[in-house]
């Protein structure tokens, strides 16, 4: 095993009808309460979260609006309204894109230069206003994490953050609140937390890691099983719950502790593809990650081999990829860049685009030419 530090600092309250504790964690604050488009109004998750306000005297101000791949632009709407209202911390009630704009206005707060200088690391998160959670789709374990992603419209790069300071304090991980997540995002989600598991089984590099590698195969195999009854009955308590919790563990440092380095490469050319076509972060992934195994094969194909055995009852790398593919297929994902209406012709565009954030991540190998190569295999 190789060293690692192991730090996470996230207060998860789980379980059916927690979201009504939420005020308990608040008491004493004020808070700037931020959601979608609207969601949470018609399931009820804002009523209920509200009334847990109330009950606990927590003094809020609303803003409404944060859209799937959020934006700059409205980060910094919400720095302004966080500032004027001067608040003391920050509730989330949403998915990923929710949780990340809480991020990206908790580190921005603070900070008297533009908030986008965070993200092209000319500047450093040294302050940043408490974060509070209250899920409501399960995907991208920003609720346990330290990172965020915001998509800068104007220059067209997705890129992301991360501070130990946007660990939030407490994340509600409430299943029911998830009842209604449609079935296009219960897809992404699932292809979200798998491929969160895989970057780092199939890129780490140190190699004796039985520990993390079973928790990965034992992840992968939970997510399979409960999107497939999630998808057959949304209301399926245990499913959901399982997903969630299989999720949130995908991506807040468990299983990579200890595998040495590791590199995030699908989720660098997915960025791209949902900073220029605003695709579902999901959905990018599920055309991507394919392709990057067609492309790695040789180089992973006993393990790709291994992980198949495991997970899809498969012996040999072909199949493994094979069996991706069609399980993406199965709930509803795309594979090629075609399904989502993007032309072979643009190939070139996304991958220059792509080459800025594998700048950014250190992604040395990740040449505009390897990158078009890849993306060659998603056409
Ligand atoms: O706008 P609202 O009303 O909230 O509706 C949302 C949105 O339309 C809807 N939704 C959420 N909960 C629902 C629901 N609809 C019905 N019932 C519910 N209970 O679902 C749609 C998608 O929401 P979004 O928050 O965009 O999805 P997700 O959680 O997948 O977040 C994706 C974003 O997170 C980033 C992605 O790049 C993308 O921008 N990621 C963040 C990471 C992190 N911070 O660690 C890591 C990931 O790799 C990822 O990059
Ligand atoms: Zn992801």
């Amino acid at each position: 095993m190789k060293d690692f530090v192991f730090y996470n600092p996230t207060q998860i309250v789980f379980g059916e009808g927690k979201t009504s504790e939420i005020g308990k964690y608040l008491q004493g604050k004020k808070c700037l309460f931020l959601y979608g488009s609207g969601s949470i109004k018609r399931n009820g998750i804002y009523d209920r979260v509200v009334e847990s306000l109330k009950k606990h005297d927590v003094k809020f101000v609303e803003k409404s609006g944060v859209k799937p791949n959020p934006v700059l632009s409205f980060v910094y709407e919400a720095i302004d309204t966080a500032r004027k209202e001067q608040v003391d911390c920050i509730l989330a009630v949403g998915g990923g894109s929710v949780i990340d704009t809480a991020k990206a206005v908790a580190a921005g707060f603070y900070y008297n230069g533009d908030v986008w200088d965070f993200f092209v690391d000319k500047a450093k998160i040294t302050k940043a206003l408490p974060i509070y959670v209250v899920l409501t789709l399960s995907a991208t374990a920003s609720e346990m994490n330290s990172g965020a992603v915001i998509t800068n419209e104007s220059t067209k790069q997705k890129f992301n953050i991360q501070a130990v300071s946007l660990f939030p304090k407490v994340s509600i991980l409430d299943p029911t609140n998830t009842y209604t997540v449609p079935q296009n995002q219960v897809a992404n989600g699932s292809v979200d937390a798998i491929v969160h598991l895989l970057e780092g089984y199939f890129t780490k590099s140190y190699p004796n890691t039985p520990i993390q590698d079973g928790f990965v195969e034992t992840l992968v195999r939970t997510i399979i099983a409960t999107t497939k009854k999630i998808l057959e009955n949304p209301k399926d308590y245990d499913a959901r719950a399982n997903f969630m919790w299989s999720a949130t563990l995908a991506l807040n440092g468990l299983t990579t502790a200890g595998i040495g380095n590791y590199e995030f490469p699908n989720h660098m050319m997915g960025h791209s593809l949902s900073a220029l076509y605003d695709i579902a972060h999901g959905a990018s992934l599920s055309i991507v990650f394919p392709a990057w195994l067609k492309y790695n094969e040789s180089n992973i194909s006993k393990r790709l081999a291994s992980f198949g055995k495991a997970v899809f009852g498969k012996t040999n790398s072909k199949d493994t990829i094979t069996a991706f593919e069609e399980y993406f297929h199965e709930i509803g994902a795309p594979i090629r860049l075609k399904e989502v209406n993007i032309d072979k012709a643009d190939i070139d565009k996304i991958a220059e685009n792509a080459v800025s954030l594998a700048t950014k991540w250190g992604l040395k190998t990740y040449t505009k030419e390897v990158i078009a190569k890849i993306l060659e295999l998603a056409a």
